[in-house]
């Protein structure tokens, strides 16, 4: 199946070059879109934060459902060819929707990594660690219940990702959450420890340290990239080769304030990127 190319163009308005469209409830996904970057440095990449209106993961699904098509519509009204939910909360609840409602487009979704965390454990107790919305989604439970053998204690995180959302992973209340959700996860005595959020990728060096050298941390941000890779071949001119210095675009916008993330995008991403608000 031919992808479609870009809208046209309104006249007056800047052009829309075909892009990739990620989103996330804030700036979790970006997490993602690194990950886009480097495996596809010629591929422009369009980023919404919905900032404005995060976190999804405490909204109810009528919420998630309306930002998250909102935001879908917004992508590919702006030119993506492909949309990249780079998000656990909305996947679990929304992506279904978002496929019906733009059956035409690829959509790529993210879920927390529990199938490589039972190849990964030697003794079988596995920790995810993810928002009550994507813990409670008949989802989540499919996948739970898809793996036999393992013992899978899952751990809601309210309030974690918002705490990442202020941008500061020194900040004690973000330590001391940190501590009580990996307290819980030693108790269980867990060898493997999901990421189910990608908002916790960027807190991942304080959740090992406090886990332990000895436990196995699961990020599927690498291998959603991978995946939006196979799902997109052959769309972008020359998508030369992975991890080469990028000469493409990576367009970040927000529903929330482009200052703080201006500021976040400068101190946790390693390439540049425009960011406006919307
Ligand atoms: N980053 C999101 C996830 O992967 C959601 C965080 C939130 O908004 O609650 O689930």
């Amino acid at each position: 199946m031919d992808l479609p190319t870009a809208p046209p163009t309104l006249p007056g308005a800047s052009p829309c070059p075909a892009s990739i469209g990620v989103f996330d409830s804030g700036v979790g996904g970006l997490s993602v879109l690194r990950e886009l970057r480097t495996q596809l440095p010629s591929a422009p990449l369009l980023y919404v934060a919905d900032s404005g209106h995060a976190p999804y993961g405490e909204r109810s699904d009528a919420y998630v459902i309306e930002r998250s098509r909102h935001i879908a519509l917004h992508l590919r009204a702006q030119g993506a060819i492909g949309i990249v939910v780079a998000c656990n909360t909305a996947t679990a609840i929304a992506v279904r929707h978002l496929r019906e409602l733009m059956p035409e487009l690829p959509i790529v979704g993210v879920e927390p990594g529990l199938k490589p965390a039972v190849a990964a454990t030697r003794n079988g107790r596995i920790g995810v660690l993810a928002t009550p919305g994507t813990l409670a989604s008949e989802k989540f439970q499919r996948l739970l219940q898809a793996q036999a053998g393992v013992t899978v204690l899952a751990r809601p995180c309210p309030g974690l990702a918002r705490l990442i959302e202020q941008g500061d992973l020194a900040a004690p209340a973000l330590r001391a959450a940190i501590e009580a959700h990996c307290a819980a996860l030693r108790a269980a005595d867990v060898d493997t420890v999901v990421l189910g959020c990608t908002h916790y990728a960027f807190i991942r060096d304080h959740i090992e340290a406090a886990m332990g050298a000895q436990v196995r941390i699961i990020d599927t941000a690498h291998a959603v990239a991978r995946h939006t890779v196979r799902t997109l071949a052959g769309r972008f001119a020359d998508p030369g080769p992975a991890g080469a210095k990028s000469s493409a675009v990576t367009r970040l916008q927000t529903t929330g304030e482009p200052q703080r993330l201006r500021e976040i995008a400068s101190a946790w991403l390693a390439f540049p990127c425009t960011v406006e608000g919307i």
